[in-house]
């Protein structure tokens, strides 16, 4: 078989999985790890990451490799779909995404081109790296799915400019990790949106990162288990298309002490992604628990969080004229 028939297949197959409700977790992960090792190698795709002044912009192969991830890439390519619906119902011309980000597979709106025609569905693709940009566009053509992709983009999206006839529906990115940090995700919101209509919808919907006191994981293990003494302390950032707008993301808290001594102070994502896809805790490597050394407070105290955009981007803990 040659290659084009055999990432013909892959791709399908693993497109077809994530609308299967009734699916095996292992058996995804085999065709998922298939279709990324037959790509990666085919695209013979990098594993150094960029710095910028924003964040890192992470490397194509780690980018590509996403695409194993079963919950995550099913909530948002599903979420999607439920985005893309929406603005269909609405309106008579082919919904148009703005795609941030969108690695060596274009990953979350290749699905969605077999389930829409390209009268229905535009995307725009723009990534940081030229290998992701070249790789994406040549996997749609590989794919005779280039109809779908309107225009790429090669730049950096913390930065990028709309031109003048830019109409898009839907602003599409996943350019984070768990707690919001090293990745650019929040200044690429900020600026995108900053440029775009109020009717254009967001997607992730909504990213909040909440404070928790937990036990820490055991040796090499990332997921912090829930336990009946964790305590909650409520969102510190809550991140939509509205406290975007008004710079308004960041809460103060107020602070509740551990319940067991051994507990860490962990930051908690979750994420709504469009309608009923969401992402709890545990659910991906984007909503794990991450935990923070050395915070320390009392129970009452008002906790006052800033989150810097930067090199090392990151929410900082401010109290008494120093930051932690
Ligand atoms: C976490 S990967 C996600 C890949 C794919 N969208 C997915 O969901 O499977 C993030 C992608 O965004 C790109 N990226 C990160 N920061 C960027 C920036 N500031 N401008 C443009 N692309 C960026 C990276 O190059 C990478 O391809």
């Amino acid at each position: 078989m040659g290659i084009q028939e055999d990432v013909r297949d892959k791709v399908e197959r693993w497109a077809d999985f994530l609308f299967n409700d009734f699916r095996s977790f292992g058996l995804f992960f085999c065709i998922s790890q298939d279709l990324y090792v037959t790509l990666a190698e085919h695209y013979a795709l990098s594993k150094e990451d960029s710095k910028t002044k924003a964040g890192v912009v992470l490397n194509p192969s780690d980018a590509g490799q996403c695409l194993t991830e079963l919950k995550r890439t099913e909530a948002f390519v599903r979420g999607l779909d439920e985005a893309v619906s929406l603005k269909k119902s609405q309106g008579r011309g082919p919904v148009r995404i703005f795609y941030a980000g969108c690695g060596p597979f274009a990953t979350l709106v290749l699905p969605l081109t077999y389930r829409y025609k390209p009268e229905e569905l535009q995307f725009t693709l723009l990534d940081f790296h030229d290998q992701s940009l070249r790789s994406a566009t040549d996997l749609l053509k590989l794919l005779g799915k280039e109809d779908y992709c309107s225009e790429a983009v090669l730049g950096d999206a913390v930065t990028y400019t709309f031109p003048e006839e830019a109409d898009y529906h839907i602003c599409l990115t996943e350019t984070l990790q768990r707690a919001l940090t090293q990745e650019c995700h929040v200044p690429i919101v900020q600026n995108l949106l900053g440029q775009l209509p109020e009717d254009v919808l967001l997607v992730p919907q909504e990213i909040r990162v909440g404070g928790l006191w937990a036990e820490p994981p055991g040796g090499s293990e990332n997921r912090v288990r829930e336990m009946e003494h964790d305590v909650e302390l409520g969102d510190i950032i809550q991140l939509n298309a509205r406290t975007v707008r008004e710079n308004s993301f960041v809460r103060s808290v107020e602070a509740k002490g551990r319940a067991k001594p051994e507990q860490v102070f962990c930051l908690q994502t979750e994420i709504d992604v469009f309608g009923d896809w969401k992402l709890r805790r545990n659910e991906s490597g984007l909503t794990c628990p991450h935990p923070l050394e050395q915070i320390e407070f009392q129970t009452g105290e008002m906790l006052r969080f800033e989150y810097e955009v930067g090199e090392n981007p990151g929410l900082r803990l401010h109290r008494d004229g120093a930051v932690a």
